[in-house]
């Protein structure tokens, strides 16, 4: 048993998507979030910045007594994960990957679409998922251009967001895709968007954030790191720009909308 907090961080707001699933889902463990806000977005970064960004996140983490840590960011996990297992091998890392094998398992229209960053559709993972479902599934990639901007202003209600998601999504449609995969923890708070823009398609958007809290509570039932039955859990937001930011990060956490 172990009451001390899981550690969650994200190059932003992104990773408060992941936040909510893992709050919903393991009530009695405490989160102490980590939204780095002042080198977002980390999508067309090299590996080595998202390594270095991650790399001082973790230990900000790590200095406030985390017990596991989620990498709450699917650009940060493509390019930085080896290297923070490598750099703390006594640390449980949960990463996130497109949720890619479900949509290719359960396609009626055998096409499925990708959206996510530039890193993520690049790495290493991401690709070997996907070549291991390209012989039976049509698997078309778009970045969400804009999208994490979108987000981390607060414009997810804007008339210009819906054009964006419109435009990336729109020859998925036409290409007849049924499953649409969230490839990035930003993009789960433009999902009302993207629904109204499918509406009538029956097409199915997936994230990963489910996943995530149930590989986490696996993590924590092997190591015995879960928190007593009677804990009672607390919030806290970390970042490394300033206090207005934090403040926002908290705000969003706790919004009605995702
Ligand atoms: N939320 C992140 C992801 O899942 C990062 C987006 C960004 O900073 O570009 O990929």
């Amino acid at each position: 048993m172990n009451n001390s907090p899981i550690g969650v961080f994200d190059s932003g707001f992104g990773g408060l998507s992941v936040w909510r699933m893992l709050r919903d889902k393991l009530p009695r463990e405490s989160l102490l979030y980590f939204g780095d806000g002042k080198n977002c977005p980390y999508g067309d970064r090299s590996r080595e910045e998202i390594c270095r960004f991650a790399d001082d996140a973790v230990r900000a983490l790590l200095e406030r007594g985390c017990k596991l840590i989620v990498v709450a960011c699917n650009t940060a996990t493509a390019m930085a994960i080896e290297y923070l297992r490598k750099s703390y091998p006594s640390i449980n890392f949960v990463g996130l990957e497109p949720a890619v094998k479900p949509a290719c398992l359960n396609t009626q229209s055998g096409v499925v679409g990708v959206l996510a960053t530039a890193r993520s559709l690049e790495g290493e993972l991401f690709r070997r998922t996907a070549s291991r479902y390209a012989d039976k599934v049509k698997i078309l990639t778009a970045v969400g251009e804009g999208f994490v901007e979108a987000v981390e202003n607060d414009a997810e209600d804007r008339p210009e967001t819906e054009q964006l998601v419109r435009k990336v999504m729109q020859p998925m449609l036409d290409a007849g895709a049924d499953k649409i995969v969230l490839g990035c923890t930003h993009y789960p708070f433009l999902r009302h968007v993207m629904e109204r823009v499918a509406e009538g398609r029956g097409v199915e958007i997936i994230d990963s954030g489910e996943a995530v809290a149930r590989r986490t509570a696996q993590l924590l039932a092997m190591n015995d790191l879960q928190a007593d039955a009677d804990n009672e859990a607390y919030y806290e937001f970390a970042t490394f720009g300033d206090e207005e930011y934090r403040e926002r990060l908290k705000h969003k956490a706790f919004a009605d909308k995702i």
